[in-house]
């Protein structure tokens, strides 16, 4: 408590509002305090600024950097991985397909009966399963027996609405969100392990061959088409029902990109001519930084003390995993220099991660006139009761502060990517489509609208209009049965 006192005096001194006299001792160490907490508020505000020019120049880095990762290997931060999706899906693919979407603790399993370019998606079922604990660690044959089980399972519970011609194999899109190094399109080892997995026999080997060993052992007819990461499923639903779709974008725990890119413009690629001359590539965006990003002390020390110091630096800006923790961190500091919410610091605040993105996202939209969708939050989660309103409007300036930066910087993302596919000029007046999907993105609607609102900002009044951006729904499911229909076995068949 005296220790607090003390603190506060030196802070008023600083701030300079240690003018009267010690009658109104109270009030005055409670202005002081609100003093320092504007200033707090302001330096953010001003590191984080992202006014247009800025913008532009980290469109710019990001457009220069991606030259950069398709001219050579390990030649940028963003890796620009060639996906071997030559051929997206166009509306016309005919059949029954199937997905896996295997990327945390839950997998899913999706058929899909495709009607061509008039009907569509005729029918579509998709199956949630857990994974129980123990075969996250355990053996490999194990895992994937569990998930072969299981998808044969689903396909042994099809009804007549579903129809495989007679003597055709099954086919399935296998979404698996882990790092993956790709060696075709359908094969790729696996790097590691992340999200609670832990099985060290299957790093370095051929998830699809594991995958297709253990269907095999379940007696199942099936090919493993395609191996894709969610980013270029969603990239393929979009272009399924838009044939104008040139990117996708996944905003939602993590973030990262895909986009189409001409064959010739890849120098490092130096595989067979594909098929169409075009090439989906995996940015892995959340890897990208540059000296023109705005990082404030907040976002350092987050970096420092994470999991992956000095990698995913955009992500770290940008994604729900980080949003509402580099909020608490600000709170945090309002709490310790200004004493906001007393004279000690709520212990929860203390608690990195407490804060999630979608406890931010419903104070920043909280728009009853005593904030008290604010106020229970804090209450909620973070254990502090009795902010006055002003206090709980300095928070929502905050979600403002951090989810626009957000916002901001993924449109410039975008906007670089649309530079490197020769977009942005007014001349070309092609409509482009941008496909977006993840939680921040759907959930988090003012951050949608600044997003759509900063692009249109940056694109500038003669091409904003021809650039839209739609929510491309679960293509991480749907996309990989898409890809695997439009590199079916048969198609070739399906055309004469
Ligand atoms: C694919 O997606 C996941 C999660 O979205 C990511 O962690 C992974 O590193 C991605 N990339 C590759 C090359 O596998």
């Amino acid at each position: 408590m005296r220790k607090a006192a003390v603190g506060t005096a030196v802070v008023c001194a600083a701030t300079a509002c240690a003018v009267s006299v010690l009658i109104v001792r109270r009030r005055m160490r409670n202005s002081c305090r609100w003093a320092r907490a504007e200033a707090i508020l302001k330096e953010l505000e001003e590191k984080c600024a992202t006014p247009i020019g800025k913008l532009r120049q980290v469109a710019d880095a990001m457009t220069m950097e991606m030259h950069a990762g398709l001219a050579s290997e390990g030649g940028s931060k963003l890796k620009m991985l060639i996906t071997y999706v030559d051929n997206l899906p166009t509306g016309d693919e005919k059949g029954l397909f199937y997905a896996l979407d295997l990327g945390g603790t839950n997998f899913r399993v999706i058929r899909v009966q495709l009607g061509g370019k008039e009907l569509g998606v005729i029918k579509q079922e998709a199956e949630e399963v857990s994974i129980p604990p123990h075969l996250m660690i355990g053996s490999s044959n194990e895992l994937f027996d569990f998930i072969a089980a299981e998808v044969a399972r689903f396909i042994s519970s099809e009804s007549e609405e579903f129809q495989l011609p007679t003597g055709r194999q099954r086919e399935l899109g296998f979404t698996f969100s882990f790092p993956v190094r790709q060696t075709s399109l359908s094969s790729g080892t696996l790097i590691k392990w992340t999200k609670g997995f832990s099985i060290d026999e299957t790093v370095g080997e051929d998830v699809v061959s594991e995958l297709t060993k253990a269907i095999d052992r379940q007696g199942l007819d099936l090919r493993v088409a395609a191996l894709v990461n969610d980013t270029v499923g969603t990239l393929a639903g979009g272009r399924f029902y838009d044939k104008d779709v040139v990117a996708a974008v996944i905003l939602g725990t993590g973030t990262n990109a895909a986009y189409v890119e001409r064959v010739h413009a890849i120098p490092k690629w130096h595989g067979l001519f594909p098929n169409s001359g075009e090439m989906v590539i995996n940015m892995e965006w959340g890897n990208f930084r540059s000296s023109h990003l705005p990082l404030t002390d907040y976002d350092d020390s987050l970096d420092a003390e994470s999991l992956n110091p000095g990698e995913q630096i955009f992500e770290k800006l940008v994604s729900g995993m980080y949003l509402g923790e580099i909020l608490r961190r600000v709170l945090l500091k309002l709490a310790e220099e200004a004493f906001l919410f007393g004279d000690t610091v709520p212990p929860k605040l203390r608690i990195p991660f407490i804060l999630r993105t979608p406890h931010m996202s419903s104070m920043h939209e909280d728009t009853s006139s005593d904030l008290h969708v604010v106020a229970s939050k804090f209450k909620d989660v973070l254990g502090i009761t009795g902010t006055a309103l002003k206090t709980r409007k300095m928070v929502v300036d905050l979600c403002n502060i951090i989810s626009s930066r957000a916002a901001r910087l993924s449109a410039a993302g975008i906007a670089g990517i649309l530079k490197k596919q020769g977009r942005e000029f007014t001349l070309e007046r092609q409509r482009t489509v941008i496909a977006l999907d993840g939680g921040l993105f759907e959930h988090y609607t003012l951050f949608r609208k600044s997003l759509e609102s900063t692009l249109a900002e940056i694109l500038g009044n003669e091409v904003a209009p021809f650039v839209v951006v739609i929510h491309a729904n679960d293509g991480s499911g749907l996309g990989a049965a898409l890809i695997a229909a439009s590199n079916s076995q048969y198609s070739e068949l399906e055309v004469s």
